[in-house]
């Protein structure tokens, strides 16, 4: 599964967004390490704090039906510009990620990989808890 077949798997999740409130329907399909793929959508909330992100839904996904170690995660959006995963959803993604995992961003054109640990430099993670 290279990046550029995993972003078209988003940008076609994108389709089952649930975004009346803010019309911004947003995709994610994430990569496990044993090849996988599971897809996630925003699904908002009259009560908008309740909303959860296309990221989040994806690994929720994943993770229920017992796969918890993802390889990379591609997100897409309606918007005119590039999405980028929000604060909450890198830290949820780094709880499961393999040091070198991958978010995929982009469009129909633009492909672009960003590095988690990029993303999120100086993370507080489960290591942190047991003093490693
Ligand atoms: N959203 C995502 O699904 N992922 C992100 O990383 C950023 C934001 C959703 C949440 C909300 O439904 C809409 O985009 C506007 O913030």
């Amino acid at each position: 599964m290279n990046n550029r077949q995993l972003l078209d798997m988003a940008i076609a999740a994108k389709e089952k967004a649930y975004a009346p409130y803010s019309g911004v329907a947003v995709g994610a399909a994430l990569l496990t390490t044993s090849g996988e793929v599971y897809c996630g959508v925003n699904v908002e909330n009259a009560s908008y704090g309740a909303t959860n992100c296309a990221e989040r839904t994806a690994v929720f996904k994943a993770i229920s039906e017992g796969h918890n170690d993802f390889v990379k995660i591609a997100v897409a959006s309606n918007l005119k510009d590039i999405i980028m995963p929000c604060g909450i959803c890198r830290q949820v993604m780094l709880e499961f990620a393999q040091s070198d995992f991958e978010v995929i961003v982009g469009d129909a054109e633009t492909c672009q990989s960003y590095r988690l640990s990029d993303l999120l430099p100086n993370s507080f993670n489960r290591c942190d808890l047991k003093g490693e």
